[in-house]
């Protein structure tokens, strides 16, 4: 399904709502070129590219990081208060479509929620990806989906792509005799590629899991508006509850970089456990990995980890995940890495893909 399916439950505003956000994007995008673009002349004419706290005093610099911080801020103020007006509507959406009950959800299920989840509000989204006030709240899912969508086009990331239905394109490509019974999707947060599973993949089962409640919840009933039929479950991707060997196709969507480097071990050993032999998992990310950055580029990165909220973008940039799925039991041939163009936009996929053999 493309980025831009529409559904019941997204969040809907007004003229002038719609306008503060056209306003947020065009902040953005201006960010993302004029702005970012003079700070990188400064950067050019260092005399040592090393010499980043030089650039730091540049006007530039200060413009634009202060810009971004703020639009960021503003973003979430711009959508908090539309989530709060349209609340009453999505939660009687929300209640309408789960009672569809094709697919299922399961909260407060969780032993414990690993430390480094609680340790930021991951990119400022309004009381972090735990935020739970009770009574079913949906809030963490509904800022999600509306703010990740905002975000990326901001980003230039397309209207249409679709992390997930490009993930299947790549592996119908090149799995082409993989016949999913189980399929599970790790860190699906509001669903957002969870329901495009069940429509690839008619004939299996498919489940997704979380350590939110809000998220899971949301995910639900999206999936049942889009007559998508998933199992949601409250559980760690480093210690889940499954069986061994109970799954074919494991896969993620930016999970990795917001997992403290500590325990991204314990996922991929988890990944080794839980597949059948002759399944497969791959998990599709930022292309941030350091080797690939220039200078600049690392600058910027660092940016993301010191002034939005993203404690492990710089780990994840830096963490071989290849060796990571070989010392979780994956044999040497059977992993690799490589980068997918995108459906629609200029920024490819980082996917690293380990097989059991059979
Ligand atoms: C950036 S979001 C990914 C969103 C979604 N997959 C997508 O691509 O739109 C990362 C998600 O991973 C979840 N997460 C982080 N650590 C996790 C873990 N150990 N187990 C399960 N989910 C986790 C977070 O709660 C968050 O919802």
């Amino acid at each position: 399904m493309a980025r831009n399916t529409r559904h019941p439950l997204e969040l809907e505003t007004d003229h002038d709502g719609t306008s503060r956000r056209l306003a947020v994007l065009a902040i953005k995008t201006a960010l993302r070129g004029t702005l970012q673009e003079s700070v990188k002349r400064d950067y050019n004419a260092l005399e040592d590219p090393e010499a980043t706290d030089t650039l730091k005093t540049r006007n530039s610099y200060r413009l634009w990081s202060g810009i971004n911080r703020a639009s960021q801020n503003r973003m979430w103020q711009v959508l908090a208060a539309q989530a709060d007006a349209d609340y009453a509507r999505i939660e009687s959406e929300a209640a309408a479509n789960r009672q569809r009950a094709n697919g299922s959800v399961e909260t407060a299920t969780l032993r414990a929620v690993p430390e480094y989840q609680t340790r930021a509000a991951v990119h400022g989204q309004p009381g972090g990806y735990m935020l739970d006030r009770g009574n079913d709240d949906l809030a963490a899912g509904i800022l999600y989906e509306a703010g990740g969508n905002l975000y990326a086009m901001g980003q230039g990331i397309g209207h249409r792509d679709s992390k997930g239905e490009r993930l299947i394109r790549h592996i119908r490509e090149r799995f082409p005799e993989l016949e999913p019974v189980r399929i599970l999707e790790m860190g699906c947060s509001a669903g957002g590629q969870s329901a495009d599973y069940p429509v690839a993949f008619p004939d299996a089962e498919c489940h997704a899991i979380d350590l939110s409640p809000g998220m899971l919840r949301y995910a639900h009933a999206r999936s049942e508006a889009l007559d998508s039929t998933v199992h949601f479950h409250q559980m760690d991707a480093g210690a889940t509850r499954f069986p061994d060997a109970h799954f074919d196709l494991i896969v993620s969507h930016n999970l990795f970089h917001e997992v403290a480097a500590e325990h991204m071990p314990a996922i991929a050993a988890e990944c080794h456990r839980l597949l059948k032999p002759g399944g497969v998992c791959l998990h599709q990310d930022v292309p941030i990995q350091t080797a690939r950055l220039d200078g600049f580029m690392r600058f910027i990165s660092e940016w993301q980890r010191d002034h939005n909220d993203e404690p492990f973008w710089t780990d994840f940039a830096n963490a071989d995940l290849p060796s990571m799925m070989r010392e979780a039991g994956f044999d040497e041939d059977a992993v690799s890495e490589e980068y997918l163009k995108a459906i629609d936009g200029p920024i490819p996929w980082y996917v690293v893909t380990a097989s059991r053999l059979a």
